[in-house]
């Protein structure tokens, strides 16, 4: 498929952020000639998290208008684009029909492909938005729904190499904020708070921390959190020192983690290691200055997307769009969503601490 200029219209709906871009690649190079962010915080913060049923009716209320804003921003004619990518995997079912159905259609319109992207596939992929990183690399994905070490090998082969076995991490900092009563998300609440607190005040476990591998555990933190909120005054001084402890406790653990996983890439790859770290708590500045300090000692580079390619948005859909049309990686009319859809097919389902165990 030789063709100088490709450009890809990407549609993301998988949680609680509508976005479509366009973006265009030519002569190697991406430009992002429209990414459409509509976030439905103001619909959730009310629930405290997402409300699933709420967050399709919501894409579904506003897709269109997106599609239209986009070729707008983008100063383009709708036939002018090569394929119509959508997240199509791992989210919520209603939010993904939403997308899929959206571009299945438009798809159908335009007589052009249809392509079903993995959003984490999206993550791994949009320090390429910014970057011309050759592969390859290890990601470090810590967003709201998952967290894990995997290798990109290169595009569309992936190895994971470490995982949480209960929470990811976005999670633990939305669930941490909602038991401090701090707004949602709770992520940056959580690092806005912590700059004025005192970080040694509480001392949090580090559940897993010894042990070698690239594993993630959360749950015991969160536990331990409950209990200490349950027997104390949640006053502005306590929230700031609980947000300040948590912060320091999973920057160490990150660390460490990272550090791990940095010497199990060294075994499977040549040459310098490149860590990227994409996903939504990859836009939290505490963590990356905490990996920036090891990157000299640990003898690796790391990389992060702009905060605005952290968290969800089209342009990281369309990327991939772009990477799956010039393999000719096209889906047909019938792909059905996938609200399970692990990066690495090969990878075991870690739930609990006897998955890590025989994980080796
Ligand atoms: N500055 C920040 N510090 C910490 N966490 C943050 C920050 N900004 C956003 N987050 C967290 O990032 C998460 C959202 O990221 P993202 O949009 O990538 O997740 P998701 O798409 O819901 O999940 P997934 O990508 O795993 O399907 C939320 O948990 C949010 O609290
Ligand atoms: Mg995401």
């Amino acid at each position: 498929m030789a063709k100088k200029i490709i450009r890809v219209l990407g549609i993301e709906s998988s949680c609680d952020e509508t976005s479509v871009s366009i973006v265009e690649k030519s002569n190697n190079k991406y430009k992002v000639l429209s990414n459409i962010v509509k976030s439905q915080t103001d619909i959730h913060k009310l629930y405290g998290g997402v409300v699933p049923e709420l967050a399709a009716r919501a894409h579904s209320d506003i897709i269109d208008k997106l599609i239209f804003l986009a070729f707008r921003k983008a100063k383009m004619k709708f036939d002018k684009i090569d394929a119509i990518a959508s997240t199509a995997g791992p989210g919520l079912l209603g939010g993904l029909l939403v997308g899929v159905v959206a571009g299945k259609s438009l798809a159908h319109h335009l007589k052009k492909p249809f392509i079903a992207v993995n959003h984490l596939e999206g993550h791994a992929m949009s320090i390429k938005l910014e970057n011309n990183l050759v592969y390859p690399y290890l990601l470090l994905l810590v967003s709201g729904g998952h967290t894990e070490f995997t290798l990109i090998e290169r595009f569309n082969k992936y190895r994971r190499i470490g995982t949480t076995i209960d929470d990811a991490l976005g999670e633990a900092f939305d669930k941490t904020a909602r038991m401090l009563k701090l707004g949602y998300p709770g992520g940056p609440e959580i690092e806005r708070y912590a700059k004025n607190g005192n970080q040694d005040r509480f001392k949090l476990p580090k559940p897993l921390i010894q042990e070698m591998n690239c594993h993630f555990s959360f749950s015991g933190l969160k536990s331990k959190i409950a209990n200490i909120v349950a027997e104390s005054k949640c006053n502005e001084k306590f929230k700031r020192d609980m947000s300040a402890s948590f912060q320091k406790t999973i920057n160490d653990i990150i660390r460490v983690k990272t550090t791990n996983a940095i010497e199990k890439c060294r075994e499977l790859i040549k040459g310098e290691v490149k860590v990227v770290v994409a996903g939504g708590v990859a836009a939290n500045k505490s963590i990356r200055h905490s990996l920036m300090a090891i990157e000299e000692s640990e003898k690796c580079k790391f990389f992060f997307p702009s905060i605005k390619y952290c968290t969800d948005n089209g342009a990281m859909i369309a990327l991939a769009g772009i990477e799956r049309y010039e393999k000719n990686k096209i889906n047909k009319l019938d792909f059905k969503p996938r609200p399970r859809w692990p990066l690495d097919k090969s990878a075991v389902f870690m739930k609990g601490k006897r998955a890590v165990e025989g994980s080796g």
